[in-house]
């Protein structure tokens, strides 16, 4: 669930509410410190967390579970950076 509100970010800014469902979690990894684990790689650790198990890391392997939707940004980092202006480079 979400709602939406205007801020100093701009009108309609959306965010959760108490009822979120999963959390997506990319760390960064520069230096491919885990190129054995299948959820380490393309220069990110990559994790899904729900609220019934917070300590448990769904997914199994970044490149099924995470990589096919994120590959419209591969040329990005992977990352979908218009949520993130001040990443831009003017
Ligand atoms: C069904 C498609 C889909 C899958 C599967 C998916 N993502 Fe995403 N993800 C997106 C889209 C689209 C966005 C940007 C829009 C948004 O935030 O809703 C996004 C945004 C993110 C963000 C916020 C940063 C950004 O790029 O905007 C993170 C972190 C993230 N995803 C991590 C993951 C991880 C980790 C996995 C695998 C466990 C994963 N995603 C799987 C589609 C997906």
């Amino acid at each position: 669930m979400s709602n939406a509100g205007s801020y100093t970010t701009g009108a309609g800014v959306s965010y959760a509410t108490k009822d979120v469902k999963q959390w997506f979690v990319m760390i960064k990894d520069v230096k491919g410190r885990f190129a054995d684990n299948p959820l380490w790689g393309d220069g990110w650790g990559w994790a899904l967390y729900k609220p019934e198990d917070k300590d448990k890391n769904l997914a199994t392997n970044y490149k099924t579970d995470c990589l096919s939707c994120h590959k419209p940004v591969e040329h990005k980092d992977w990352i979908y950076t218009e949520a993130y202006p001040t990443l831009s480079k003017e």
